[in-house]
């Protein structure tokens, strides 16, 4: 949907009734939104085993036709959109990160969590969550070290200052204080029909 639609209708995201869960396999991409804050409308992308709201998705195709891309995209709940065999899943670090397992490998810390997470579909957008551990959705958090993200200079995008975590209290943050952090709803806008990247990196 159009970026100035989005904008109109973002105040209203609380006041979506909920609606019942899509068929697994829907997918997305989350844009924040939290208005009056300096996270309303950025994507969440994902870079570098991390997530940032900003910036550009890192991503690797060695196949022809099967095009990289900026943008990040959601399916089936909490894994990446990607060809790669063995797929690429969404987790949260035991220290509340949010994260995405590297191609060829299933590998999560212990002690991390595999959700839940909901995407849960609406009229003009959705809504993504994660309620694992008690966690009330996804915060955003001061970084200055995102940069995974501009390592690949043909598409740099200026560096994310957010990384996203867990809305969890206890969570272990870059500045050390998750009191700096900003909780934010994740929209999913649905992405139906984006040919998906071959991998994540
Ligand atoms: C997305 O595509 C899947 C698979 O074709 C379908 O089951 C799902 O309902 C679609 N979701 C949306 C939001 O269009
Ligand atoms: C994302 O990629 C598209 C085309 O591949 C390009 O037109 C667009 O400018 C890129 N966006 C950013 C933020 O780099
Ligand atoms: C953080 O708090 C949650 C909820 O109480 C708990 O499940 C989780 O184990 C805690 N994580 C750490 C690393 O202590
Ligand atoms: C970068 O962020 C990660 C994830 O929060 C953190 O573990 C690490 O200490 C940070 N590194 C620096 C140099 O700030």
């Amino acid at each position: 949907m159009k970026f100035s639609a989005l904008l109109a209708l973002a105040p209203l995201v609380a006041a979506i009734p909920g609606s019942k869960q899509a068929s697994s396999d829907a997918s997305f991409s989350v844009m924040s939104a939290r208005s009056a804050s300096p996270v309303h409308l950025l994507p969440l992308n994902a870079a570098g085993s991390y997530f940032w709201l900003g910036g550009n998705a890192q991503t690797y195709s060695p196949v022809e036709g099967i095009p990289e891309s900026n943008q990040t995209v959601i399916t089936a709940g909490h894994y990446l959109d990607v060809v790669v065999p063995g797929g690429q899943a969404i987790y949260v670090d035991p220290k509340g990160a949010l994260r995405f397992t590297t191609p060829h490998s299933a590998y999560e810390p212990a002690g991390s969590s595999d959700g839940p997470f909901a995407y849960t579909p609406g009229t003009s957008f959705g809504h993504w969550s994660y309620t694992g551990q008690g966690a009330s959705g996804f915060m955003a958090c001061p970084s200055s070290n995102s940069t995974a993200t501009v390592r690949r200079g043909r598409r740099a995008a200026a560096a994310p200052k957010y990384q996203v975590f867990a809305a969890l209290k206890n969570a272990t943050v870059p500045s050390g204080n998750v009191a700096d952090c900003i909780g934010f709803d994740a929209l999913a806008i649905a992405a139906n029909g984006t040919t998906p990247t071959w991998e994540y990196i």
